[in-house]
């Protein structure tokens, strides 16, 4: 029998890993990168096991794991969404996952996912808009100017061409510190003092707020024809961000309906309410935009697909860059059923 040798080591990417991997790479091309392989993965939806995230809720916020395989790699994430972190100086969402081998069952890969996180998830916003926002959108307005707020601004310049940005949040504080991020970024960028304000003139309308209930961030009113929203921030039960009469008036795309029907806008309408699932879109087997006038959007919850993509595509960068720390996280004895006698003889060491 041939061994491996290091069979304990699992590359490790850590956050400072993470964020010298995004600044060598470049954030643009990093995030039209990973928006590929989540195209590629979703074009092969029926490869997937798939399941609605596990999640555990308390009365501040919500633990999530998400797990998928394509048969050959088995990915999770662990995630939690707790938006009163902030008030003490911890972050809203924070992240983690692995990617490992089916056949063997061993991880590949360990990584923060954050900052991941925040990139798959305008990456993921960025390919719905390229098959849903009008042709030659080049504005945006961005409600909710956290730290999701300049990712998203980010792939969407990168995938979609958008070249202005219409600001707000009910923090001016958030507001002037998603202006000051993005402006070296070559936007043309307007800070908002309502909602109603910002979505003047933008074919493409981002919601990416926190709050824990039902929130109403647009009303019917504010929502003219032919627009494209990019709901991001309603994602859990008794946490959405749009008037009702906005679903009724648009065509809805999802991630995977079992997970949005609980997590998503849709929370809001009956059950079997009719919703376009979005690998349907990008295989050709339903239509994207079909009009100039249509309202479409897009009913982002985050779907473990996603994540597992962004795994394989940090996995795809690291021999190349060496952005990794291998970590002694597998057991791993000379005879596999000697795991006591591994304890034992390490008594030895520590003498
Ligand atoms: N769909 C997905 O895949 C996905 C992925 C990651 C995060 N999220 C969600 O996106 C949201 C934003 O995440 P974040 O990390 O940027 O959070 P964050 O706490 O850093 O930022 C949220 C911002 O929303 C603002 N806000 C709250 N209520 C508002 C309102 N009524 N009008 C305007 N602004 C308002 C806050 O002031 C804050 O600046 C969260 O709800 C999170 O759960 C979704």
């Amino acid at each position: 029998m041939t061994r491996a040798p290091d069979l304990n080591l699992v590359p490790f990417v850590s956050v400072d890993h993470m964020m010298k991997l995004v600044l060598t790479i470049g954030t643009e091309r990093f995030l039209t990168e990973l928006a590929g392989y989540i195209e590629d993965d979703f074009k092969r939806w029926e490869s997937f096991d798939k399941t609605a995230r596990v999640a555990s809720h308390s009365l501040d916020g919500v633990i999530e794991l998400m797990p998928t395989s394509d048969g050959a790699l088995y990915g999770f994430k662990y995630v939690n969404g707790h938006p009163k972190n902030i008030k003490d100086g911890r972050q809203t969402v924070t992240a983690f996952g692995v990617l490992a081998d089916v056949g063997t069952g061993y991880p590949v890969l360990m990584t923060e996912m954050t900052i991941l996180t925040a990139l798959r998830t305008a990456a993921m916003s960025a390919v719905a808009a390229k098959y849903l926002a009008p042709k030659g959108s080049d504005t945006m307005a961005i409600i909710g100017n956290g730290a999701q707020s300049e990712f998203q601004a980010m792939a969407f310049k990168a995938i979609l061409g958008i070249k202005k940005l219409r600001l707000y949040d009910i923090d001016p504080v958030a507001t002037d510190k998603c202006a000051r991020n993005l402006a070296g970024a070559g936007f043309e960028i307007t800070k908002c003092k309502t909602s109603q304000d910002a979505v003047e003139g933008a074919q493409i309308i981002t919601t990416v707020t926190a709050d824990k209930q039902y929130a109403t961030i647009l009303t019917d009113n504010m929502v003219g024809t032919g627009v494209h929203i990019n709901a991001v921030g309603g994602d859990c039960p008794g946490k959405t961000e749009l008037h009702k009469d906005i679903l009724t008036r648009s065509d809805i795309f999802v991630e995977y309906p079992p997970q949005t029907r609980i997590e998503g806008e849709i929370q809001q309408l009956p059950a079997d309410y009719p919703v376009i699932e979005l690998w349907e879109v990008m295989v050709g087997k339903t239509q994207g935009r079909r009009e100039p006038s249509q309202i479409t959007l897009f009913d982002s919850v985050g779907f473990a697909i996603e994540d597992f993509s962004a795994l394989r595509y940090v996995r795809d960068k690291l021999k190349a860059t060496g952005l990794y720390v291998d970590l002694d996280l597998l057991a791993d004895p000379d005879e596999p059923r000697d795991l006591f006698g591994m304890l034992l003889r390490h008594q030895a060491v520590m003498a």
